[in-house]
């Protein structure tokens, strides 16, 4: 007999996505790729509503990486706009539904009016606690742990910090989404198999689940599937099989995961 919890106790609680495929999925279509990023956005609210169905606690998307300012202007440009769109039409109802929006990355780097309304709308649902979404744009994963060693650098500079205190917590608190637990499960769509600069250090034991699914065509059942299948895997830390499976279930944080909660 299995000592597994069943599949229903294993929801992660913690979903971190690379929504990729949007470019592809207007070019197959003979069409510019703008239109792929504006399909693209009604994925980003069936995610959401499936999160919130399924009791996910909190849900991280890749929007746009540093990597991602090289692209031709037209389409920087094009993403800025649906950007701010989506800020100016999006934030409101997902405040109602219990939302809690952040952002991570290089805010400074956008213009003054998509940085007001990111601000304001971590303001409007900062007291939400049913899902914490956040939204990782402008943010490169290797940024984030120089931003992390910058500031570690500075509390030693001030003497808050010595340096023979600086350990894995100290540096997790430091970086990017640092107060939540780490990604269970990792999802990326639209068929490569890559971080691509995402998050680094919070992936550490995170569980990996690819899709050939572009994601202007995601669906619940895709989600469905990449869930079912994390509920299967066994998550050992390190530890030999037996070892994990005498402790309470695959779906718990590494008992040394410093950002463990
Ligand atoms: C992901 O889709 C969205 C962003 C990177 C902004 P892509 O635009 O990368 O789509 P593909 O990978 O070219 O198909
Ligand atoms: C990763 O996708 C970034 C986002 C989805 C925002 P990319 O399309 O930029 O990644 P590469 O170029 O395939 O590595
Ligand atoms: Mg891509």
């Amino acid at each position: 007999m299995s000592t597994s919890p069943p599949a229903q106790d294993r929801i992660p609680r913690h979903l971190a996505v690379i929504m990729d495929g949007n470019g592809r999925w207007a070019e197959r279509r003979k069409r510019p790729r703008v239109i792929g990023h504006r399909a693209g956005a009604r994925s980003v609210n069936l995610c959401i509503d499936f999160c919130l169905d399924q009791g996910i606690e909190a849900l991280t998307l890749f929007a746009f990486s540093s990597e991602n300012w090289g692209r031709p202007e037209e389409e920087v440009g094009a993403l800025m706009k649906l950007f701010l769109n989506a800020l100016e039409r999006e934030v409101e109802e997902l405040g109602r539904r219990g939302v809690r929006i952040r952002f991570i990355g290089e805010r400074e780097r956008f213009a003054p009016a998509i940085q007001d309304k990111m601000a304001a709308a971590e303001m409007s649902t900062r007291g939400n606690r049913r899902l914490t979404l956040s939204i990782a744009a402008s943010y490169g994963g290797r940024q984030d742990i120089a931003a992390a060693a910058r500031a570690l650098a500075q509390d030693v500079a001030d003497g808050k910090l010595r340096p023979q205190d600086i350990d894995e917590a100290a540096v997790a608190a430091r970086m990017a989404l640092g107060d939540l637990p780490p990604p269970d499960l990792f999802i990326r769509t639209g068929g490569d198999h890559r971080i691509s600069n995402f998050l680094l250090w919070q992936l550490a034991y995170t569980e990996l689940w690819f899709t050939e699914t572009l994601w202007p065509e995601l669906d619940a059942a895709t989600l469905r599937r990449a869930l079912d299948d994390y509920a299967q895997r066994e998550r050992r830390f390190g530890l030999t099989g037996a070892q994990s499976l005498s402790r309470t279930g695959s779906g718990m944080a590494a008992p040394s995961d410093p950002s463990a909660e």
